[in-house]
């Protein structure tokens, strides 16, 4: 049985993927990990235990995996792309530094590392349709910088001394327990929130521009599936394209219709987000997941509409 601890688990993906793991292994076996001021609430800090767990620090992440005999580590902590703008400083502190004081960690203590890698690990130069796993990795973001860094000390700690590591790139992730922050995608989470309160959505993104878009249950299912996979059978590490729905604004926008007849959206575009977004592939080419470890998602743009409307109303009118 795995002993897990996650760290940033009361962020986005955090928040679910700890509830799905502590069903899968047991809730005593899956450590929330948690900064302060960002403590665990409700079912998360009562189904199972939780500690503070700042990746700036080393000695108490360390502390942690001794105290609990921790096997495995999901590294969660990061600024998302247009937080990362705004910091560049910190986002570089959180992410590599972070990232690298959890690698040392691992190598010591012998865990295995789950860290995500993002579409923002490519930059303008890379092919933009059906983005090959193995191509051009040149970002201009520091969200970029330290993904594609993080990828290459992924790889650095297990060539060089063993360690587990393994990495998804994920899409812009749409749920509706945890709110994102700071992101380029989050436009397609806001749009579902207006659309149930009945109010005007102002995009940031124009229409016409792609990003490649992914529902929570299947994310969660790619982290946990690939930390599970043989691993005789991978032949990538850090870190593999994963990919379900690709959409604009537009798309998203008939999608909502079908529910909500009369949804509204304006453009109000953010230059920051459209520029990082311009930088970004319109969708990845997610083959050798799909061959390396049986990745394959369940949603679509359709089903994913219906589900996040229905789960967002309940949360906001019951
Ligand atoms: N969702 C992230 C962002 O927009 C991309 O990985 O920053």
């Amino acid at each position: 049985m795995r002993k897990v601890l996650i760290i940033g688990s009361t962020g986005q993906i955090g928040s679910e993927l700890t509830m799905e793991l502590r069903s899968k292994y047991g809730n005593q076996n899956i450590v929330a990990g948690f900064i302060r001021g960002a403590e665990p609430k409700g079912a998360l800090r009562e189904s199972g235990p939780s500690e503070e767990a700042d990746i700036t620090d080393p000695a108490q992440i360390a502390g942690i995996v001794g105290k609990y005999k921790i096997d495995t580590i999901y590294n969660m902590a990061a600024l998302l792309s247009a937080a990362a703008e705004a910091k560049p400083q910190l986002a570089w502190k959180i992410g590599l530094e972070g990232l690298f004081n959890v690698l040392e960690i691992a190598r010591e203590m012998k865990c295995a590392v789950f860290t995500p890698s993002s579409i923002g690990a490519f930059g303008a130069n890379t092919p933009k349709d059906k983005t090959p796993q193995d191509t051009v990795q040149r970002p201009q973001t520091m969200y970029g910088v330290t993904k594609v860094a993080g990828e290459l000390l992924g790889d650095y700690y297990f060539k060089r001394f063993g360690v587990d590591t393994r990495s998804v790139r994920f899409p812009g992730l749409i749920s509706h327990v945890t709110p994102p922050g700071g992101g380029t995608t989050d436009y397609a989470v806001q749009i579902y929130y207006s659309a149930v309160a009945g109010e005007v959505f102002k995009s940031p993104i124009s229409a016409g521009t792609f990003m490649d878009m992914m529902y929570m249950p299947d994310a969660l299912c790619a982290a946990i599936s690939l930390m599970e996979a043989d691993p005789e059978r991978l032949v990538h590490r850090n870190s593999f394209n994963i990919a379900s729905m690709s959409f604009d604004p537009e798309m998203i926008r008939s999608a909502i219709l079908k529910y909500v007849p009369g949804f509204r959206m304006e453009y109000e575009p953010d230059p920051v987000r459209q520029a990082i977004a311009d930088s970004w592939p319109n969708s990845l080419d997610d083959s050798c997941a799909r061959e390396e470890w049986g990745w394959s998602p369940k949603y679509n743009l359709d089903s994913m509409t219906e589900n996040m409307l229905e789960a967002i109303e309940d949360k906001l009118h019951t």
